[in-house]
């Protein structure tokens, strides 16, 4: 592995303020810090967004509704919830187009409207809220105010399973949305995983549990769209990722999807309308599946019946029924049917995790998001996990759908507090190698000025899926280029055990190669017939893949993240 870098591979500048934003698939929200003089407060919570009465919700509903013919006036949040005259109806859901392209059932985006541009104008609504909410609390005025924003530090959390051209469409979309502006440091956005987030949290709160160096926890982050785990290995003063982050689609809002098919199927016989099925779907999504027992596996879950369907009574053989005025589902069926498949889904995730660990102790799971208030979910765990050998304690922080967003503020502060992530996939460059007659391919055979044969489009690996990689680990190559405005690196990617020979050159070699996934474009300072040189440092460590440049004789560093295919 690299050496380690004994200069900070993170931007520190003379940040004030810490905002944390945590951009979830179906609630969004954001808090901030103050840091005077280097001491720092505690996290605000931002909750006077529009339409929040009194501060009912600390998040926001994660929708937006556009104007019928004018796609730049839109509503998101609270106030998109009511229909208003002239507006489309509702996006819901629009995160997960970002980590799941194979989604059928997600809303269209208005034509001529790209998923960037669509996240990009619900981050400027949260960004606007957010600022006139520190500007309110800080009451100085708009000159001043405007000067202050300069000394914004952001941090956004990411799901653990995105990939890196996902991150890379929220840097972008937070550039079109004003938060940061594309010449500013990469790190003043600062990208964060929302279970790396979480477990800075969790010894953070009120009441915090104190995790022992050396011991290791698993964070389960159920949320609306996506469930996200993570195993972390508490160091003296950060926390470092043993098992790679995992997770899928079966979060809250996939009991929503399969309550749905689930009432379909079952009131085939009840020829009822659409309508009204969407209907009832609503009443479970914000009521039903937030009261769910399992205590009372022998009860009936009771569903209110809109207005055009009271007074019918009807029943079909599996025990669902229509009575007058309700719905009514023996709990054990709704259990098995809808429950039970996505929640068997996370058991299988905290399996993996813990097969990973291979019998070491779990000394936590801390369960955090808003489907881990879940108190089947959590019985369902319990129950899996009851042996204290293989997990120590199952542990549901106060404010679980709060974790995430103030961990995020936490990590601004400190974005050393990760120390270690573990690589999911291995990455590297291509470089001309000496040919080996044996092994090289002839027509990758090029000779240099001094008539050596060398073989182009071999590939270099910098980094191995699997293994940990710190944030001070440092991969540096120096380059040499010729009468060019800007330098473009390429960097490859696989994941297979076997480091491949060569990388992709056309998309037909493109299986047992690695293939680019990125590219970072460095522009170069004007020379004249001279060549440029300069020294790249790569660094695999962070959220976001990063290189530094430092061009020869000078002194001055410039960062990069990478544009992805
Ligand atoms: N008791 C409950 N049981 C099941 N689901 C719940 C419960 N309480 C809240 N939820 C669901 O949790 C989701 C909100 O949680 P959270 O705010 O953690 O998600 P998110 O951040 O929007 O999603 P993600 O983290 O996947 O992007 C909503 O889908 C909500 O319906
Ligand atoms: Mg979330």
């Amino acid at each position: 592995m690299a050496p380690i870098n004994k200069e900070s591979p993170i931007h520190n500048d003379t940040f004030q303020y810490v905002i944390g934003i945590d951009f979830g698939t179906t609630y969004s929200g954001a808090g901030y810090m103050f840091i005077k003089n280097g001491s720092r407060g505690d996290v605000v919570d931002i909750k006077d967004w529009p339409k929040n009465n009194g501060g009912r919700h600390y998040k926001i509903p994660t929708i937006i509704r556009y104007h019928k013919t004018d796609r730049s006036q839109y509503k998101c949040g609270l106030e998109a919830e009511k229909e208003t005259e002239g507006y489309d109806s509702c996006i819901r859901l629009f995160k997960l187009r970002l980590s799941d392209s194979t989604r059928t059932d997600l809303t269209e985006l208005p034509e001529g409207l790209d998923i960037v541009t669509v996240i990009s104008d619900y981050l400027k609504y949260l960004h606007k809220n957010i600022c006139s909410s520190i500007h309110k609390a800080l009451g100085c005025n708009s000159a001043i105010f405007e000067k202050k924003i300069e000394s914004f530090r952001y941090c956004l959390t990411v799901p653990a399973i995105w990939t890196n051209g996902a991150k890379s469409k929220m840097r972008e979309a937070c550039i079109l949305a004003g938060i940061i502006d594309r010449n500013d440091h990469v790190d003043r956005l600062l990208m964060v995983g929302e279970p790396e987030a979480a477990a800075i949290y969790s010894e953070k709160m009120k009441g915090g549990i104190s995790i022992k160096s050396g011991e290791r926890l698993m964070i389960v982050d159920a949320g609306g769209g996506t469930v996200d785990l993570t195993t972390f290995e508490k160091t003296v003063n950060s926390f470092k990722e043993i098992v790679e982050g995992d997770g899928n689609s079966s979060g809250s809002s996939e009991l929503d999807r399969r309550f749905r098919e689930f009432l379909d199927l079952e009131t085939r016989s009840f020829s009822l309308d659409d309508v009204s099925l969407d209907q009832l779907a609503e009443t479970f999504r914000t009521k039903t599946k937030l009261e769910i027992d399992p205590d009372t596996p022998d009860d009936i879950v009771y569903i209110d019946l809109p207005r055009s369907l009271n007074g019918r009574t009807i029943e079909n053989d599996n025990g669902f029924r229509m009575d007058i005025d309700s719905l009514c589902i023996p709990t054990s069926l709704l259990l098995t049917r809808v429950f039970d498949p996505v929640i068997e889904e996370i058991v299988l995730l905290i399996d993996y995790q813990l097969g990973a660990l291979d019998k070491d102790l779990l000394h936590y799971i801390i369960l955090v998001g808003g489907f881990g208030q879940n108190t089947y979910l959590l019985q369902r765990i319990k129950d899996e996990y009851p042996n204290e050998k293989i997990v120590g304690d199952i542990i549901v922080p106060d404010v679980r759908e709060l974790a995430v967003v103030r961990g995020a503020v936490y990590f601004g502060l400190d974005p050393y507090s990760i120390s270690h992530r573990r690589m999911r996939v291995s990455y590297g460059i291509s470089i001309s190698s000496p040919f080996n007659e044996d092994l090289d391919r002839p027509e990758y055979k090029v000779f240099n000025s001094h008539g050596d044969a060398y073989c182009r489009n071999r590939f270099d690996p910098l980094v191995t899926k699997g293994t940990d990689v710190s944030i001070n680990d440092r991969i540096s190559r120096k380059y040499t280029t010729q009468n060019s405005k800007t330098f473009s690196l390429k960097l490859y990617s696989y994941t297979g055990k076997v480091a491949p020979r060569y990388v992709s050159v056309n998309n037909e070699d493109a299986e047992g190669t690695a293939n680019i996934v990125a590219d970072f474009v460095v522009p170069l300072p004007v020379s004249h017939d001279k060549d440029t040189s300069f020294e790249m440092d790569m660094y695999f460590g962070h959220m976001e893949i990063k290189i530094e440049v430092t061009f020869d004789g000078s002194e001055e560093k410039r960062t990069f993240t990478a544009s992805y295919n």
